[in-house]
């Protein structure tokens, strides 16, 4: 199958000239492709293999990032590699991209990970100026009294200082899938089995956050999911499953870090992917 465009509709699809003033490129003589200047405007390239140049600079279509929403399950990693050989959330997706996944979860924790190679929104989530919040169902030993859900937050003295104000609600019994079709989960006083789940929300990521805060207030955390990034949500994604966030979330999840141009450029690019692969 030929996957050869008109040489004007590259140069357009790269962002350096509209289409006319492409053409006008071309018949300047202003085009090269593989080495050879080229005048004629109906030629046809191959923007994937041919080398086109304007003035000399190497011009290359637009790349849409990838971006995956992921179920981590328990014992795998949150990182690219690990020297002891054990599963990380790189052996779950099948792709042919460098990702990496952008902030943490603790090797026991489960739930949502964003994988991407776009390094300009992992930095914007993972900084702590833009407070991107996390949102966390904690299984705990016992019930938080409400003076314990205050203090968790108003701030937790931990080894590096005071945690930031976060929300903190008992959810109840019911499994973290029921809580999550539920959508906002009732909430109840007691557990007859001496656990409740503990809905946690933070705008910042220190290391083993939530299981320490909990602890702090004397309740350690037996399971820890993680349900929400920015305006991403797990929904019901099973453990190990995974999928390309929809091009809405990827401009929801891009706009909430103020990347509301990158949006438009990464949805140009995924638009200009799509009709190289129908051609
Ligand atoms: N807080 C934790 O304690 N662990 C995680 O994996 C994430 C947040």
């Amino acid at each position: 199958m030929s996957e050869k465009v008109r040489l004007q509709k590259v140069i357009a699809a790269a962002g350096i000239a509209s289409r006319r003033k492409a053409e006008e490129l071309i018949r300047a003589g202003r085009v090269r492709v593989n080495g050879q200047v080229v005048r004629e405007l109906g030629t046809k390239v191959d923007p994937e293999k041919d080398v086109i140049e304007v003035d000399g600079v190497e011009i290359r279509p637009p790349q849409a990032h990838e971006y995956i929403i992921l179920h981590k399950p328990r014992g795998v990693l949150s990182t690219t590699s690990d020297p002891l050989h054990r599963p990380t959330v790189l052996d779950l997706v099948q792709t042919s991209r460098r990702l990496f996944p952008v902030g943490r979860l603790d090797a026991d924790s489960e739930g949502l990970i964003l994988l991407t190679d776009d390094g300009t929104l992992a930095e914007r989530l993972t900084h702590p100026r833009y407070g991107h919040e996390k949102e966390y169902l904690a299984l705990v030993i016992g019930v938080p009294t409400s003076k314990e859900l205050k203090a968790l937050e108003r701030g937790i003295v931990l080894e590096e200082g005071r945690t930031q104000p976060a929300q903190v609600t008992v959810l109840g019994r019911r499994t973290p899938q029921e809580l999550l079709d539920a959508g906002v989960p009732a909430l109840r006083k007691e557990s007859p089995k001496g656990f409740s789940w503990v809905r946690v929300v933070l705008k910042e990521g220190k290391k083993h956050q939530v299981r320490r805060m909990l602890k702090a207030v004397g309740h350690p955390v037996i399971r820890l999911i993680r349900v929400g990034l920015g305006p991403l949500r797990l929904g019901r994604l099973g453990p190990g499953e995974w999928r390309p966030l929809t091009p809405k979330e990827q401009r929801r999840l891009l706009e909430s870090v103020g990347l509301a141009r990158e949006a438009q450029k990464q949805s140009r690019a995924l638009k200009a992917e799509g009709r190289r692969r129908k051609k």
